[in-house]
């Protein structure tokens, strides 16, 4: 005897077979139209089941719906088993430990100079000086005339200078700047007292390196302009100053120095470091250390700018960074400082 139920048990088996043998997700979609699509095998034999009498119709729809959700079960599952194989694939050559320290990234770090340019800067904002700037690219004017060196005077040797032949006629009446102190000028064409202001900025010398002279350098200049004025004023916030950068203990002296644009003039030394004031080669066997000029601004000068000389007075300074640097961090070389040699600057 024939059972009708023969050819779904076959569909059945035949079914479970193929399935064992997809491999991919297009072989799996084929597989599904084939037996489970809108024409698919077992489709074809649940829709036949209205033709046959009641009692096979019974028994062969049960064993047909049996057979139908046993195939989408195995369909779910092997679609599954194909994603997990996909995603296993893709992942295995790239597997990642997030638990892992990153790779270290080399940290950079400030130029010794702008470091010390910095703190230098922060010192005298906290005594309440503000920060301005000036042109690197300078007059004759500023750079000379209006601080009281005209062209013929003597002082000008103090500055071996770079000359600009703006006009192509030899005339020399622009330079890149020597010093910081034409911003003196500058502010005070510009401002009224009360002035307290610092002037960070390159300066140029015509001049050959050596381990204490550079062609460019790194200056700060200071001007305090107001009624009433001192010399203690001067004393006091320079004093100040070279205990904040060079540490509370430091002694500090006061000796007379010249500068056409300050009357009186000065230098300020701190007490050296190598051999603290018994002398030795880096300061000369002197004890001391020349840190910057200074002075009180020259009553011709407060006149020019227009304030009133009998009401106004003020102090000016001007010191260079890298002679403050090399202090700092026992350098013995200023040229070191723009070498660009990696292995010095990376030790500070
Ligand atoms: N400009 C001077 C120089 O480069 C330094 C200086 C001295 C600046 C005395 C001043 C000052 O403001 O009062 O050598």
């Amino acid at each position: 005897m024939t059972s009708v139920s023969d050819p779904i048990s076959e569909i059945e088996e035949s079914a479970m077979r193929e399935l064992g043998r997809v491999s991919d997700s297009s072989q799996l979609e084929a597989w599904r139209h084939g037996y489970l699509g809108r024409k698919g095998k077992l489709t074809r034999v649940l829709r036949g089941l209205a033709d046959l009498p009641l009692e096979e119709r019974r028994s062969l729809g049960a064993e047909a719906n049996r057979i139908k959700l046993r195939l989408q079960a195995a369909y779910q599952e092997q679609r599954a088993r194909l994603e997990q194989d996909r995603v296993a694939k893709v992942t295995e050559g790239e597997r990642l430990d997030v638990t892992l320290p990153g790779p270290p990234l080399p940290r950079g770090s400030l130029h010794p100079i702008t470091q010390t340019l910095r703190d230098v800067l922060e010192a005298f904002e906290n005594m309440g000086f503000q920060v301005v700037e000036g042109p690197e690219i300078e007059w004759d004017y500023y750079n000379f005339e209006a601080l009281r060196i005209p062209a013929d005077h003597p002082a000008r040797d103090m500055w071996d200078t770079l000359w600009i032949d703006h006009e192509g006629d030899g005339r020399r009446s622009m330079l890149l700047r020597t010093h910081t102190s034409p911003n003196q000028i500058r502010i005070m064409e510009h401002t009224q007292p009360p002035i307290r202001v610092v002037v960070p900025g390159k300066c140029y010398r015509f001049e050959a390196t050596d381990p204490t002279h550079e062609w460019m350098m790194t200056q700060v200049e200071g001007l305090a302009i107001d009624d009433g004025i001192s010399m203690a004023d001067l004393k006091g916030t320079l004093t100040e100053f070279a205990r904040r950068i060079f540490g509370e203990e430091r002694s500090v002296a006061f000796r007379c120095d010249y500068f056409p644009f300050v009357e009186p003039g000065m230098e300020l030394r701190i007490d050296c470091f190598i051999c603290r004031g018994e002398g030795c080669r880096t300061c000369g066997r002197t004890g001391w250390i020349e840190i910057l000029g200074a002075g009180m601004v020259h009553p011709e000068i407060i006149a020019n700018a227009g304030y009133d000389p009998d009401r106004y007075t003020g102090f000016a300074f001007g010191l260079g960074i890298e002679r403050i640097a090399l202090l700092r961090h026992g350098v013995d070389d200023i040229r070191h400082f723009y070498a660009n040699d990696l292995r010095f600057l990376q030790q500070f």
